[in-house]
């Protein structure tokens, strides 16, 4: 979990090589959706180029498809983001005989995913965020784009949106024993350190 541009999309590339899980990035399907112009696709651009939410039915039956056709453990990055889909993904983990082993709630003040996302280009083909600001292409070679969410009116709302919606799943977790949280203001190389070491530690 994470506010806009916490840095869940980075941590989880980590973090699924050093773990071997599938990693589950909500947005990234639905974009790919939207990029091979699907009937899905099609549906849902306006809402997330605006920064508002797809529909919960929408997204647990996506959610429902992916995750029950791997046995593999898996990275969720971006869902669940409402309280609905918090309980939605108890009872899926119930139905399935999984579990959730920890909720990694990633903190970041808002000046700082103002800064980050302002200048966030990702690449077309990877699908990383280039490592500079000045760089012409990625290092893969793939070109380089602006996400349609990224322009500075759609990230304040995304914020807004985050508080009002997503902030509540934060309770829903929080006294569930596997919740942590992380200090997402620092590099890259030491948030993934932090989240090892509490991974250590649960079951
Ligand atoms: P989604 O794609 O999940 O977007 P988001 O939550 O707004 O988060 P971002 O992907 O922008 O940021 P991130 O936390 O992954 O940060 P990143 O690692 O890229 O969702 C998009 C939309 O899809 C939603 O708004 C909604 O419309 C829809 N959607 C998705 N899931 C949904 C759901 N479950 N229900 C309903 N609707 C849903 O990092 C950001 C930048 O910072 C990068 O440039 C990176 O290089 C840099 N960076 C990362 N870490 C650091 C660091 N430690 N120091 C400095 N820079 C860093
Ligand atoms: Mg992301």
């Amino acid at each position: 979990m994470g506010c806009p541009g916490a840095g869940k999309g980075t941590q989880s590339a980590k973090l699924k090589e050093t773990l071997n899980l599938k990693h589950i990035s909500t947005g990234d399907v639905l974009r790919a959706q939207m990029a091979a112009g699907t009937e899905l696709g099609k549906q849902v651009a306006a809402l997330i180029n605006q920064g508002n939410l797809v529909p919960d039915g929408l997204m647990i039956s996506m959610l429902q498809n992916i995750i029950s056709t791997t046995d593999q453990g898996v990275i969720l990055d971006g869902f669940p983001r409402t309280v609905a889909q918090a309980q939605a993904l108890d009872d899926m983990m119930k139905r399935l005989g999984r579990q959730i082993s920890a909720v990694v709630m990633i903190d970041l003040p808002q000046e700082e995913v103002v800064k980050r996302l302002s200048s966030r280009r990702l690449c077309k083909k990877c699908g990383k965020p280039a490592a500079t600001a000045t760089q012409a292409a990625c290092e893969c070679g793939g070109e380089l784009y602006v996400r349609g969410d990224d322009a500075p009116q759609s990230v304040k709302h995304r914020l807004e949106v985050y508080r009002l919606q997503t902030l509540p799943v934060k309770e829903y977790y929080q006294h569930s024993g596997k919740y942590v949280e992380i200090n997402g203001n620092q590099t890259p190389d030491q948030v993934f350190e932090d989240i090892c070491n509490v991974l250590k530690k649960v079951k």
